[in-house]
Order: structure tokens, then C-alpha cells, then sequence
């Protein structure tokens, strides 16, 4: 029996993975109950196995692809660090996976508790004065920042239509930008990957709304020129929006509050230790100065007089809801224990182990491939395979030929700035062997590049499926298994 083979293929007619009991109880005629329309018209077509089969199928099928329980996901921008399990067991108690937000509040105070406790450590981190943790993920959690900025600019009478985006910007920015009724304005990076603080303030009026920033920015670099960025947008009398994705570099280090922005999203699947990737699920709450409180998306978290949780909607300014019930619980669990267990000294243990990697990751490949931005580099770095290109590989061939290795690829070709881009973030979690094994790769592809660069274009060779035609996958997507 092949192992590419899907469950319903393995099945054998009559075979069971379970035994169970005769009944002792009278059996109950369905159709009695249920109308006959909304039964079944023939049984469901399981697949028949047995119990080993199962359990085998499964444990195959999760090695098949590469996850971060399995080796090193250097996926820049995605902060791909180990989940700690106890935050998936905690998250797994019956009294939070047994609640329904639909439950009235008062049978639900632990739950709500664990809701206004992160909201608080999270403005205790960023230093901003109320959070929502509505967004279920950092685009939404963008789109409601946008939203706010526009109202907050409405009710003072003013009309605005831009919004400011450094070149480097995360895509989800302008479009975010865009789904919120604004247009980009793009700001080009200086000789050091930073805002280029003379075309900023070229692009700088009355006009503006406001400015979304990655801070660091996408090529990990920290934007030293905050200050005057901040006073230059304020100045003309716009909104600065933090894109926080990139909060595993500076959380107990600085504060976003104290660099001049007024709203900021954060990313918990990212930083806060959530399985990130394959699409989901995210957290994306976002954070804002007092001034723009109103607006914050309903119903919020409050306290009543008698200390007890509840939903408070009446606020006229908001921006409404983002979306049915209040976020997603299972990764505000996770966060809330992944905060608690490392506490304020742990925390910057984080941050400084994760600049700290990313730092000896690129000292270690500097003189093999090209570091374009390098000055400065907090939780990630953007190499490129410039050089490689030159010898006729690419950085898609070279992203491959790691998955041979065992390692997830790089980001690559972001960001548009650097050619053959490779952004390598190898998050606080990885030991000096592993980045070591990492490196050894880097430099052995690139030795093959030298020697027979035909090895290096044909990868991967060693994977459950080679090379994918990924125009294909993407323009003509069919996931569905037919029989
Ligand atoms: C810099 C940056 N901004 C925004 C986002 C968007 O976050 P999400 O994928 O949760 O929508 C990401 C995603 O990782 C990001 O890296």
C-alpha cells in the first residue's frame, strides 16, 4: 500500500477501527423525530480502517510537510517560533473549549477574566491606553486601524485621502490602506534601508491622514529616525499607525507608545506563540492612545460596579464590529499563558535572544551571500542571492534545495527592494547546533552553485513531492480528492 495514497483509499469494506457495546436502550426510529427531508439518503462514505491504520495514516501525513515541531522555519516576517505545549494544554481545558460566547456573562467570568488580563498586559507592553482583541488576525486588525483613522479624521471635520507606506511595506498594508477608502502613498527607503526622511517630507500635507510603519521595518532594521518620522506626521496633523507584526524585536525593550504612535496591531500568533502559518487561526488586537478610544471597535470589555465582567456596546464613535462574537479564544488563551510564564524578565530574554540569533545567522553567512541592509539588524535579515543568480540559480532554486536539508525556506523575493531577496528570521527558539546545521546548508548549496549548479535548480530531490509547477497550484487550485 503506497504511502501517497488518502485515507479513503486504505478503506476496506466491513473493516473497523472501534467496537462498541450492543445497545441496552430501545432503538428510536429517526424519522419519528427528525423530518425525513433532513436525513440522510444513504449512509456517509467513511472510509473503513482500523485503528493502527489510523493513527499511522496521521503520524505519516504530519511529517510529510515541514512544521516547526519538526526542524527550523527561518519564514521571515512570520516569526515562526516554537509553541510551548503548555500553552496548547491550558488552551485545552474543558471549561475553555466547553463555552459558547452566546452563554450569558455571568457563567463565563473566568473566561472574560483571561480576555481583560491580556487586554491589559498588552497595553502594559506597547504602552497605549485601551486594546481590543477583536481582529482575528493583523490584516483586520490594519483594516480597523484604518477605520479609526478615518473616523477620528471625520469628526473633526477633516477631509484626508492619503496614507503613507514605506516601499518595504508588508503587503496586507495597501490593501489595507484601500479597503479602508484611502490611497497609498509610498515612501522610498534610504541608502541604509530606512524611511528616506527628505521624501517623506516631500510627500507630507494636509492631505495625509496618517502613516503606517513597520517598526523594525521588513528588512528587520530599526527606523532610528522615529522621532522626527512621528513629528513630521503629527505635525500636519496625521494619525501614526504601528504595523507591530515585527513585535518580537522590540517587546520590553521600548514601547510604541513612546516612539509617537497612536494605534498599533499586534500580531499574538506571531509573537505571542501561536501556531502561525497555513493559514491561520490569527489574533490581530490592536491598541490605541487615549484621544482615539471612541473609535475602538464594540463591544468592549468592562468592569461593573459590582467588579464583575461585561460587554459594554454604547459607545457613539465606534467603529462598530469587526465581526460576530469577540475574537479568537483559543489563541488569547495561548497568549495570556505564553505572557505569564515568562513574565517582564522573560519577555526581554526573548527579545534579546531573538535579535541575538538573527545576528549570528548573518555574521555567519555575510561573506558567502550579499547582506545589502546590514547595519543595525534586530529579529531578521534580508540576504540575497544576487551573487548566486550570477551563476545562473535562483533564489527560488536555492529556498528548494534547503528543503533537502530539512529546513523551511527563507522568505524570498521579499522585500522588492532587494533583488533575490531572502529574509531569514530565525526567532529566539533555535539553539547555536541548529542555526550552525542551518548555516552548513547555506554554505554547502552555495559550494554546489560552484561546482554542478544542475543539483541546486533540480531541488528538491528528497521530499514527498519534487519541484511543483506553483503557477499551476496557484491559477488552477483543486484540493479536493475525488474518488
Ligand atoms: C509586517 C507584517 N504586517 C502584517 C502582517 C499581517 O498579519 P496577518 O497575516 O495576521 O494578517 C504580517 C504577517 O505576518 C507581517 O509580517
Amino acid at each position: 500500500m503506497s504511502d501517497s495514497q488518502v485515507i479513503f483509499e486504505k478503506s476496506v469494506k466491513g473493516r473497523k477501527g472501534a467496537s462498541l457495546p450492543n445497545s441496552d436502550v430501545p432503538q428510536v426510529k429517526l424519522s419519528d423525530s427528525i423530518s425525513p427531508d433532513l436525513l440522510r439518503a444513504k449512509p456517509a462514505n467513511l472510509p473503513e480502517v482500523s485503528e493502527p491504520q489510523v493513527v499511522r495514516h496521521y503520524v505519516n501525513l504530519s511529517v510529510k510537510n515541514h512544521h516547526v515541531d519538526r526542524d527550523f522555519y527561518p519564514l521571515g516576517s512570520c516569526t515562526m517560533k516554537y509553541n510551548p505545549k503548555i500553552n496548547d494544554a491550558l488552551a485545552s481545558l474543558p471549561g475553555f473549549t466547553n463555552i459558547h460566547p452566546n452563554q450569558p456573562t455571568e457563567k463565563v467570568q473566568g473566561a472574560l477574566h483571561i480576555i481583560y488580563e491580556l487586554e491589559h498586559m498588552l497595553l502594559k507592553i506597547t504602552g497605549m491606553s485601551d486594546a481590543t482583541l477583536q481582529p482575528s488576525a493583523g490584516s483586520q486588525g490594519e483594516f480597523a486601524g484604518i477605520l479609526i483613522m478615518k473616523k477620528f479624521h471625520e469628526k473633526n471635520g477633516d477631509k484626508r485621502k492619503y496614507i503613507i507606506i514605506p516601499e518595504t511595506a508588508h503587503g496586507t498594508n495597501p490593501a489595507s490602506v484601500t479597503l479602508g477608502g484611502f490611497e497609498p502613498r509610498e515612501v522610498k527607503s534610504d541608502k541604509r534601508g530606512r524611511v528616506d526622511i527628505d521624501d517623506l517630507n516631500s510627500k507630507l500635507d494636509r492631505e495625509v491622514a496618517g502613516m503606517m510603519l513597520t517598526q523594525p521595518n521588513t528588512l528587520g532594521l530599526f527606523e532610528d529616525h522615529i522621532d522626527e518620522i512621528s513629528n513630521a506626521v503629527h505635525e500636519v496633523g496625521g494619525l501614526m499607525y504601528m504595523d507591530g507584526a515585527n513585535l518580537n524585536a522590540v517587546v520590553g525593550l521600548c514601547k510604541p507608545a513612546d516612539m509617537g504612535f497612536d494605534i498599533i496591531h499586534i500580531n499574538l500568533h506571531k509573537t505571542f506563540s501561536t501556531p502561525h502559518g497555513g493559514g491561520g487561526p490569527g489574533s490581530g488586537p490592536i491598541a490605541v492612545m487615549k484621544r482615539l478610544s471612541p473609535f475602538l471597535p464594540v463591544p468592549r470589555l468592562s468592569k461593573n460596579k459590582e467588579g464583575e465582567y461585561c460587554w459594554e456596546s454604547d459607545y457613539p464613535d465606534t467603529i462598530g464590529r469587526l465581526h460576530s462574537y469577540y475574537g479568537n479564544f483559543g489563541i488569547i488563551v495561548r497568549a495570556f499563558v505564553y505572557i505569564r510564564m515568562l513574565g517582564d524578565k522573560g519577555l526581554k530574554t526573548m527579545t534579546r535572544n531573538a535579535i541575538i540569533n538573527a545576528n549570528y545567522l548573518k555574521h555567519c553567512l555575510k561573506d558567502v551571500y550579499d547582506i545589502p541592509f546590514s547595519e543595525g539588524t534586530l529579529h531578521e535579515f534580508v540576504a540575497s542571492g544576487i551573487k548566486q543568480k550570477d551563476k545562473g540559480v535562483k533564489v527560488l532554486d536555492i529556498a528548494k534545495a534547503l528543503l533537502d536539508y530539512g529546513f523551511h525556506a527563507p522568505t524570498i523575493y521579499f522585500p522588492n527592494n532587494v533583488p533575490e531577496a531572502m529574509m531569514i528570521e530565525p526567532t529566539e527558539s533555535e539553539t547555536r547546533e541548529t542555526m550552525d546545521r542551518f548555516v552548513e546548508a547555506m554554505l554547502e548549496i552555495n559550494e554546489k552553485i560552484n561546482t554542478d549548479p544542475d543539483l541546486i535548480r533540480q531541488a528538491p530531490v528528497n521530499t514527498p513531492v519534487s519541484r511543483l509547477d506553483e503557477t499551476k497550484a496557484n491559477r488552477e487550485l483543486d484540493l479536493r480528492w475525488k474518488p
